[in-house]
C-alpha cells in the first residue's frame, strides 16, 4: 500500500503521469473519493501520459463510459456515479474491455460487482482542503513489483517539483 499526500494539482499530475508510464495492457484501476476529490483529475493525467489529448477526457456522467484510442494503450474511462451501488453493471458493457488489452479506469469504482474488483489497483482520494488530497494506493495483485516503481517515480516526481 501506498500512502501520499498531493498538494495541488501538479502533483495529482504527477501521480497520473508515473501510473501511465507503468501500465501493462489489462490493467484496471478503481478511483473513489468523494465529489470533487479528484478522480477525473486524475484520469486526465493517466491519459496524458498515455498520449491522449488531455482535452479530450471529460467525464462521462452520462454515457457512463468513454474510450480513447491513439495513445500508448487502448484506454477506456467509466463512472460509475449515475449507475449507483444498485446499478446494473452489466447494462454498461464495461466487463468488455477487461479483456488483457485494455487499460480500464473507473470512477465511484466502489460500485464495481465485487469478483470485477478484487485485481485491480484501488486508489482512494480524500479531501483534506482546498487544495490538498490525501491518497491511498492498495494493489489487489495485478501490480505486484511495479508498486515499487510506481513509489519511486512518486518521489522522484515530488523531489523535482520541490527543487
Ligand atoms: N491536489 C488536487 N488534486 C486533484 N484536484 C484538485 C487538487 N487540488 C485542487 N483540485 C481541484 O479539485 C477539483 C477536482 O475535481 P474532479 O472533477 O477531478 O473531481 P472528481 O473526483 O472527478 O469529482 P466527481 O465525483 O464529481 O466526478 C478540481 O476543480 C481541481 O482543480
Ligand atoms: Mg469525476
Amino acid at each position: 500500500m501506498i500512502r501520499l499526500r498531493l498538494c495541488g494539482i501538479k502533483a495529482t499530475m504527477g501521480l497520473g503521469s508515473c501510473l501511465a508510464g507503468l501500465l501493462l495492457p489489462g490493467d484496471v484501476i478503481l478511483l473513489s473519493g468523494d465529489l470533487g476529490a479528484g478522480k477525473t483529475t486524475l484520469v486526465k493525467a493517466i491519459a496524458s501520459g498515455l498520449g491522449i489529448d488531455e482535452r479530450m477526457v471529460t467525464s462521462p456522467s452520462f454515457a457512463i463510459i468513454h474510450e480513447y484510442r491513439g495513445g500508448r494503450l487502448p484506454f477506456c474511462h467509466a463512472d460509475l456515479y449515475r449507475l449507483g451501488d444498485r446499478g446494473d453493471i452489466a447494462e454498461t458493457c464495461l466487463v468488455e474491455y477487461m479483456d488483457g488489452k485494455w487499460v480500464v479506469v473507473v470512477e465511484w469504482g466502489e460500485y464495481l460487482d465485487d469478483e470485477l474488483k478484487t485485481e485491480a489497483l484501488k486508489i482512494t482520494l480524500e479531501w483534506l482542503d482546498e487544495e490538498v488530497r490525501d491518497t491511498m494506493i492498495e494493489d489487489g495483485g495485478q501490480w505486484g513489483a511495479r508498486l515499487h516503481g510506481l513509489e519511486s517515480c512518486i518521489k522522484n516526481t515530488q523531489k523535482k517539483d520541490k527543487d
